[in-house]
């Protein structure tokens, strides 16, 4: 059983890497109880806020279900929707909502908000991800990670593509490095996580067995890959001017069908937190083509939509690992927070 009554989960170093699996395995005992039809509810009375000053579809859902499952009730606050940053401060707001709430989830741009939320709440606040970091994502990547391979974490290996300086790529380089597993990093130096972040993940591994790389050749990063991932070019709050650059700099990083097969691995399987860019399904991707002539930026159609691509699965996990989240910091001490104690 896995406690950690009143913890923040500000980003993913907030966790030894015990924790961190102790939040996999309730994640994965959850899963099976709701399957099964047998959640017990551990998280009755309790409130919780979700700020989101950016849009959201996976992470506000997933804790919005994920409470309602465990019999707690959450308020949405949409980016317009509180006085916070405008006529309140993060301080001010955090001390408010700490009186009436057991919990608080934030998204926004600066990780500085979220820190300052923690600091003055008085309850557990979680990162419901900033420009630095997106934990909860993690979670749910880790454990569908655990889902399509035998193996145990530290033989994983996984090569993340594309544009690592925010918060995607600085998450797996030290989620990896933190759990001890082989890590890869493929993109133009120019779009490597910040030295700091590199520095922390090697001094992880130092610890934990972690093999980590960074290179900006495909044919070095990806071979012998289990796990292949990228994220979105331009991030929200990135002007929209960028995508020029980012399209002429990360082109080369598409996850396509020869990427997969320099993996040289074929149960080589696919993530991406989403959303993606892959088909012209939005308004936004028939900007993109109107503009540059693509319909498949950051990885290809046929690649999202082959029997390697487990995006859905992650996507669903993002709510079970919420939930692990939501149990593990909030549930009453004494209570078992394992349903396998039950
Ligand atoms: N992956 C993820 O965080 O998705 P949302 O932006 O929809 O929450
Ligand atoms: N890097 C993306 C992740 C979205 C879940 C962004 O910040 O917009």
């Amino acid at each position: 059983a896995i406690h950690l009554e009143g913890r923040h989960f500000l980003k993913e170093l907030d966790f030894t890497a015990e924790e961190f699996r102790g939040l996999i395995d309730l994640a994965a005992r959850l899963k099976a109880a709701k399957r099964a039809g047998a959640e017990v509810r551990l998280l009755r009375g309790k409130n919780i806020a979700l700020i989101f000053e950016k849009s959201s579809t996976r992470t506000r859902c997933a804790f919005e279900v994920a409470a309602a499952d465990q019999g707690a009730s959450t308020t949405y606050i949409d980016p317009s929707g509180s006085h916070i940053g405008s006529k309140e401060s993060a301080k001010d707001t955090a001390r408010v909502l700490g009186r009436m709430f057991d919990a608080i989830e934030f998204r926004g741009d600066a990780q500085a908000t979220v820190e300052e939320l923690a600091q003055y709440a008085g309850v557990p606040v979680y990162n419901g991800l900033t420009d630095d970091w997106h934990p909860t994502q993690m979670l749910a990547d880790v454990l569908t990670m655990t889902e399509h391979t035998d193996k145990p974490l530290q033989e994983i290996a996984y090569a993340y593509l594309g544009d690592a300086r925010l918060n995607m790529g600085n998450s797996y380089l030290v989620t990896g490095a933190l759990l001890g597993m082989d890590v890869r990093i493929v993109a133009p130096r120019a779009y490597w996580p910040a030295p700091a972040v590199v520095d922390r993940a090697r001094a992880l591994a130092e610890v934990s067995g972690a093999r980590i790389t960074l290179t900006e050749e495909i044919a070095e990063g990806v071979p012998g890959a289990d796990f292949v991932a990228t994220d979105v070019w331009v991030s929200m709050g990135e002007p929209k001017e960028v995508w020029d650059e980012r399209i002429a700099d990360l082109g080369p990083y598409s996850v396509t069908m020869d990427v997969l097969r320099a993996t040289g691995n074929p149960d080589v399987r696919f993530l991406h937190c989403l959303p993606a860019f892959h088909d012209l399904g939005t308004s936004v991707a028939r900007g993109i083509h109107d503009r540059h002539g693509l319909t498949e930026l950051e990885v290809t159609d046929e690649v999202f939509e082959s029997p390697h691509s487990v995006v859905f699965d992650e996507a669903e996990n993002r709510m079970h690992t919420i939930k692990a989240v939501l149990v593990a910091t909030l549930a009453p001490v004494g209570s078992p927070a394992d349903p396998a104690d039950r």
